[in-house]
């Protein structure tokens, strides 16, 4: 391979906050080897449509604090096609970029470990993602900021759940894995938890809600993840509300949504997203490409890509214990 001259970064998939602080430790670790840093704006799209940005040290000031993504972010349906991908190559190879910096979670490295494999441009991945449901690295970027905000908003729920008496089904993110709805039920001392890894007849939620609620009249908090089997929060308020048994019980529901995407990342996210964009760019150097950058027990660490997407990161099953215990 040429000697790096020019390399290129994007964001792409759900934004999360830490993204921007990635970005930044990419071009300043690039600078420092006196690379060039292409922004490709709006991910896999902007790529396809050569949405291409110059970007320099000075114009990543003032955004490590910043949640979002200064290159936007998008999911790309024609980067699925090998003509799509195709015209993505041709733009990289007539922009001069010579390897890629990929920031996103599973549906990006999956796209980014086809495209290194097809067009031989070398590309290393950063996790990013509030979802944490990537094997190879403990925590993903942006997910510390976006438990916090949930479990934020869990003690605010508590306060108006405990004046009324009511139980509220809080509905966090997380697509298909729990680790926000789990680690939030714990630091939130929620009742009860439902996640995707587990499941949990409507019978037996049934139960627990109908002791926890007739044991004590105070609140109870019930933390549902998106993913979770019967279908999320909306869906068993309908079956408690269908079941004459729950009739003195005061329903609410609160689904968090896309509140737990946005806002200022947590020191613990910057950090993160500062070692990893800085590794990316070391490991491009170093000629490896088709992996991903993780930090495991505190340690750099690089997973092929295909592991990354075809593994799955399990939950600590131990912290699901402590919730029943606890609650
Ligand atoms: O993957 C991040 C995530 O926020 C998931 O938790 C959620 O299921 C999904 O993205 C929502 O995607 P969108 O912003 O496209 O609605």
């Amino acid at each position: 391979m040429d000697t790096l001259k020019r390399i290129g970064v994007y964001t792409s998939g759900g934004d999360a906050p830490g993204m921007n602080a990635c970005v930044r430790a990419v071009v300043r670790t690039a600078a420092a080897h006196d690379l060039e840093v292409i922004g490709i704006r709006r991910g896999y799209a902007g790529m396809i449509e050569g949405d291409f940005v110059e970007i320099d040290g000075r114009s990543v000031s003032n955004i490590v604090q910043q949640g979002g993504t200064i290159l936007k972010s998008a999911r790309s349906k024609r980067f699925q096609t090998p003509e799509g991908r195709a015209r993505a190559a041709a733009n990289l190879r007539e922009a001069g970029v010579q390897g890629l910096v990929a920031i996103g979670g599973d549906g990006t490295l999956r796209g980014a470990s086809i495209f290194t494999e097809e067009h031989h441009i070398p590309i290393v991945g950063c996790p990013g993602t509030i979802d944490n449901d990537l094997f190879g690295t403990d925590e993903t970027i942006g997910y510390d900021t976006a438990l916090n905000t949930a479990l934020e908003n869990i003690d605010r729920i508590r306060d108006t759940a405990d004046a009324h008496d009511r139980l509220f089904l809080v509905e966090v993110m997380g697509r298909d894995a729990g680790f926000i709805a789990l680690n939030c039920a714990i630091g939130g001392g929620a009742e009860l938890v439902l996640i995707p890894e587990t499941l949990v007849e409507l019978d037996e939620i049934k139960e627990r809600i109908h002791s926890l609620m007739s044991a004590q009249t105070r609140s109870s908090i019930v933390v549902v993840a998106e993913g979770e089997e019967l279908g999320g929060a909306q869906r068993i308020e309908q079956a408690l509300l269908e079941d004459g048994a729950f009739s003195h019980i005061d329903i609410r529901v609160c689904i968090l949504g896309h509140t737990q995407r946005g806002g200022s990342p947590t020191a613990r996210d910057r950090v993160l997203a500062s070692r990893l964009g800085a590794a990316a760019v070391e490991a491009l150097l170093e000629g490896h490409s088709g992996v991903m950058v993780g930090i495991v027990n505190n340690e750099v660490k690089l997973t092929s890509m295909r592991n990354v997407w075809s593994r799955k990161k399990n939950i600590n099953y131990e912290l699901l214990k402590l919730t029943q215990l606890l609650s």
